[in-house]
């Protein structure tokens, strides 16, 4: 029965064979209502022709093509030179498309996910459904979707573009972030149109600005009780948008957890959530592709060098392991042959870069404005500059993570001056560490990955 609902599924999108993709992908606009309209009418019929459009979400873009097709899911992979070991997101604008692709429908969600439905989507988490039952799916989507994994990832994006583009499409999107494999994620149109804009087979790139969250999203999964009547725990696969606390803090809200009462009259509740990394890991885990391990490189710049920097204040740090900046360039730039300036991007914290630039003390340098240090602190062959770039506030890991992807990309693609020799992007990038907290976990994680998961550096500031 599967079997020849797949087959039918299938024979109807290969008799909508897409015509041949251009080489460059159409950039579709959505400055005005009227331009709205007619990108996301395109954007529809290429997907429903069975060819591919990115997408902006409110984490980051992604890589669309129809989930039902396995010659668009092959496609996808094939754009992005994603392993194909690696399963995909399909994003769904309402619960009905959600039920339509699992094969118990309602019976296929579990109850912990309940309350994280109503209260997170549509939005940044992602949640892993097990595709077993002995129905198949109202709607079955390809076999390279799950890459052979017993479940599939769903998730109801927030932004309305996302929306309108599912709903009037009425495809089940598969999508992965739309950045070329290894690469930092996409937080604008135009790193799209950098990674994926020609030949890899796109048909159009819809602009929707900057993505507001700029991590990806949350990606849970639910561990069910080893007896009946058990509840269940459920595991944070990948730490994004929507943090861990948040989701402990509506799971208890929801009853979820055994709750105790303390000598001193207040109730506490058992953890119902387990966070990879924070609370739990495993080597066998570590080796699997849909686990944020380090199996595949990540996140990484294709020209710079990432090392991760934690500002330790001088009064405190002079007989320990901490570094001047000065220190970190000069172990990086000595292996350099170049006569060229070394140039260092500063990804930093609003507060670090007025530290390290006092004569702007009201104001941030902006991004990348030249920080200058006084020349008998340093002297560095090839000689040195350092460019700012500001993560926001400490106060504010938000910032950060809207900015990291974006600066990575930024300090990678800075074009050297006409009469410099090498390739375009800066040498070194130090990207300052911030509280794993919230949202600061996530954007602990994919900073480490950019850095080859190399330990932190303490700098004297
Ligand atoms: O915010 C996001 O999640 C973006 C936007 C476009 O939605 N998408 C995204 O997709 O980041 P991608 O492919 O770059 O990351 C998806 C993650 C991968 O780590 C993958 O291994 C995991 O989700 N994943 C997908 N299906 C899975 C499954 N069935 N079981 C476990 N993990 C799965
Ligand atoms: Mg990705």
């Amino acid at each position: 029965m599967q079997a020849t609902f797949r087959k039918l599924v299938h024979s109807t999108m290969s008799s909508l064979k897409p015509s041949p993709t251009p080489p460059r992908a159409q950039l579709l606009s959505t400055a005005t209502p009227e331009l709205t309209a007619s990108s996301l009418a395109t954007a529809s019929s290429i997907l429903r022709a069975g060819g591919l459009v990115a997408f902006p979400t409110e984490t980051v873009y992604g890589l669309g093509g129809s989930a039902l097709s396995e010659e668009a899911v092959q496609s996808i992979y094939a754009a992005k030179g994603r392993p194909s070991d690696n399963p995909l997101i399909v994003h769904v604008s309402s619960r009905e498309m959600m039920l339509d692709l699992l094969p118990g429908r309602e019976a296929s969600v579990p109850k912990l996910y309940e309350p994280l439905l109503e209260k997170f989507w549509p939005g940044a988490l992602t949640f892993i459904f097990p595709l077993v039952g002995s129905v198949p799916a109202k709607r079955v989507v390809a076999p390279s979707v799950t890459a052979g994994q017993p479940s599939l990832a769903l998730r109801m994006p927030s932004h309305p573009l996302t929306h309108a583009l599912i709903a009037e499409s009425n495809v089940p999107l598969a999508g992965p972030s739309a950045n070329l494999s290894s690469r930092p994620s996409p937080t604008t149109a135009a790193h799209v149109v950098h990674d994926l804009g020609e030949g890899r087979g796109v048909g159009a790139i819809l602009d929707g600005g900057e993505c507001a969250v700029g991590l990806e999203s949350t990606v849970v999964d639910f561990v069910p009780g080893k007896t009946e009547g058990e509840e269940g725990e459920l595991r944070v696969l990948r730490a994004g948008g929507v943090s861990a606390e948040e989701i402990e803090a509506c799971l208890a809200k929801a009853g979820f957890g055994a709750k105790a009462e303390e000598g001193d009259g207040t109730t506490t509740t058992t953890k119902k959530i387990k966070v990879y990394r924070r609370d739990f890991r495993s080597d066998e885990m570590e080796e699997k592709p849909t686990t944020p391990g380090m199996k595949y490189k990540h996140y990484a710049p294709s020209n710079a060098r990432v090392v991760l920097v934690r500002p330790t204040p001088a009064s405190t740090s002079a007989d320990d392991a901490t570094l001047s900046l000065f220190d970190i360039v000069s172990l990086s730039s000595s292996a350099s042959t170049s006569t060229s300036p070394f140039r260092v991007g500063l990804m930093l914290t609003s507060e670090t870069l007025s530290l390290l630039h006092p004569s702007s003390t009201t104001s941030t340098p902006s991004t990348g404005d030249r920080i200058t240090f006084p020349t008998t602190t340093l002297f560095t062959t090839p000689p040195t500059t350092f460019l700012s770039y500001s993560l926001g506030s400490t106060t504010r890991p938000v910032e950060a993570a809207q900015r990291l992807f974006a600066g990575l990309r930024y300090f990678d693609a800075l074009p050297r001056d006409e009469e410099s020799e090498g390739s375009d992007g800066v040498d070194l990038i130090l990207v300052e560490c911030v509280e794993e907290t919230g949202v600061g976990l996530a954007v602990m994680e994919r900073a480490r990955k950019s850095a080859g998961g190399a330990k932190e550096v303490l700098f004297r500031v």
